[in-house]
Formats: C-alpha cells, sequence, structure tokens
C-alpha cells in the first residue's frame, strides 16, 4: 500500500481503474490533471477530507489494493462537505473571480446577439477582450503567478496546471484577436466559448481545492506579506476595478 501512496495517480488507476470511481465518490476528479504525476497521497491530504470520510476512502483504495474488491461499493459516500473559509488574500481572489464569472455567464449571450458587423458590436467584444486581458490576467493571474505561486514547490503538478490553464487560456485571447480582427464568427464564438469553459473549472479548481490548501500551508505571518504585496501590484497595475463592475453591469443590462 505504501508503495501506492507515492505512485502517480495516473499510473495508480491504470494498475486499479475502480480507483478512479472511488475517489469521484468524494468529489475528487482527477480529469483536469493532464499528467496525472500528483502522488495519491498528496491528493488525499489536498483535497481535506473531514477525517472520518478520509478514513473510509482510505479503507476502499486499500481494499481494492489489497484484496481487489473495494469494500464501500454497495454504500457509496455521503461526505459531509466543510463549508470554505478564506484568509483574507485569498479572500480578495476569490472576489475577483466572482466578476470574471459574471462575465463569462454573459458570453453565450454575446455569441448568440452581438453583431460583428456593427460598430457596437464590436465594441462589446473588444471591451469583453479588454476585460479578458487587462482585469482576468494582467490584475488576476498576475497576482498568482507572480506572487501567490511563488510561496510554492512551482513544479508541483497542481501549480503546473494551473499555469497550464493560464497559458491555454492566453492563446485563446489571441484567437479572439484574430477573429474580431477579420470578422470570423464562427472563430470568435468559438475562442469565447471554449474560454469560458475552460476558466469556470480553472476558477473551481482554485476555489474549491487550490486556494483552500494554499491557506492550510501558509502561516499567519505569510498571509500579511501576501496581502501586502497584493495592495502593491494591485497599484502598480493601474487598473481599475470599478471600470470592469460597470462595463460588466452595463452589458448585465443590455444583453436579453
Ligand atoms: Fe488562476
Ligand atoms: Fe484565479
Amino acid at each position: 500500500m505504501e508503495k501506492h501512496l507515492h505512485m502517480g495517480i495516473k499510473a495508480v488507476i491504470e494498475e486499479f481503474p475502480e480507483i478512479e470511481s472511488i475517489l469521484t465518490d468524494y468529489d475528487i476528479g482527477c480529469g483536469p490533471c493532464m499528467v496525472g504525476t500528483c502522488l495519491l497521497k498528496d491528493i488525499v491530504s489536498i483535497h481535506s477530507l473531514p477525517k472520518l470520510d478520509e478514513k473510509k476512502l482510505m479503507e476502499r483504495i486499500a481494499g481494492v489494493v489489497l484484496n481487489g474488491n473495494d469494500p464501500g461499493k454497495a454504500k457509496p459516500a455521503n461526505i459531509t462537505k466543510k463549508p470554505v473559509t478564506y484568509s483574507e488574500p485569498m479572500q480578495k481572489l476569490v472576489a475577483e473571480h466572482t466578476l470574471i464569472k459574471r462575465w463569462l455567464a454573459l458570453i453565450p449571450q454575446v455569441v448568440e446577439y452581438v453583431d460583428l458587423k456593427t460598430e457596437s458590436g464590436k465594441q462589446i467584444i473588444n471591451n469583453g477582450i479588454d476585460m479578458i486581458r487587462s482585469y482576468a490576467d494582467k490584475f488576476h493571474h498576475a497576482k498568482e503567478e507572480d506572487i501567490l505561486f511563488k510561496y510554492f514547490d512551482e513544479n508541483a503538478e497542481i501549480i503546473q496546471v494551473m499555469y497550464k490553464d493560464h497559458t491555454n487560456a492566453r492563446a485563446l485571447v489571441q484567437n479572439m484577436i484574430k477573429a474580431l480582427k477579420s470578422e470570423n464568427r464562427v472563430l470568435l464564438s468559438e475562442s469565447l466559448l471554449a474560454y469560458r469553459d475552460l476558466l469556470q473549472h480553472h476558477i473551481q479548481k482554485e476555489d474549491e481545492i487550490l486556494y483552500p490548501w494554499m491557506d492550510r500551508e501558509l502561516n499567519k505571518t505569510t498571509l500579511i506579506e501576501m496581502d501586502a504585496k497584493f495592495v502593491e501590484a494591485d497599484i502598480n497595475s493601474g487598473i481599475k476595478e470599478k471600470k470592469y463592475e460597470d462595463m460588466i453591469n452595463d452589458l448585465e443590462k443590455l444583453l436579453p
């Protein structure tokens, strides 16, 4: 069992496919990880289940690994999720996600109703792309990449997955710009909807798994230091949140 705790999750699931559905029972979805090298023991600790649930999960995994059968199969998990509380700097990032999610929620209507042939239509797309590049990327992702992630081992898979998401998001923005220039409605729709899907999953991973885990790992002094760095980064970015709040408020009123 000890050997398997120190194996990457992909290799464990390849050897024991049943383990994937056991993890899913506990709301642990390893699908978003593209490499699958997170160690089984780290996956269990990162998700910080209530002690009793963690014990049951480990018993089920051990049952499969050691005896070839899942002792909890007949009685699926009924996990009791603890409400998440965030430290102050993490609360700021979660609040920024909230504004980004309001823009993501509008994308299907934008794709359906905005006419790229009109100046007002182009303006809406331009504003949306500006929000993604300035607010979501320069203001928000920059704090994660330049400050938050630096307090951790950046080669850890959980952080590498986040970097990869940011990189993929930037590539989609390039497609949006190309599509806007050439008035290519299909490419614009595809890239906006793909961005929406990517960022929604990314934000969920951060809110539910990454930030709570990071909060548990960081001590009070570090969190205070990090908060001060966030404030400084916000000032240096020259970006005003209000501008984007206003833009989203207007768009929510405008779109059907
Ligand atoms: Fe992120
Ligand atoms: Fe984020």
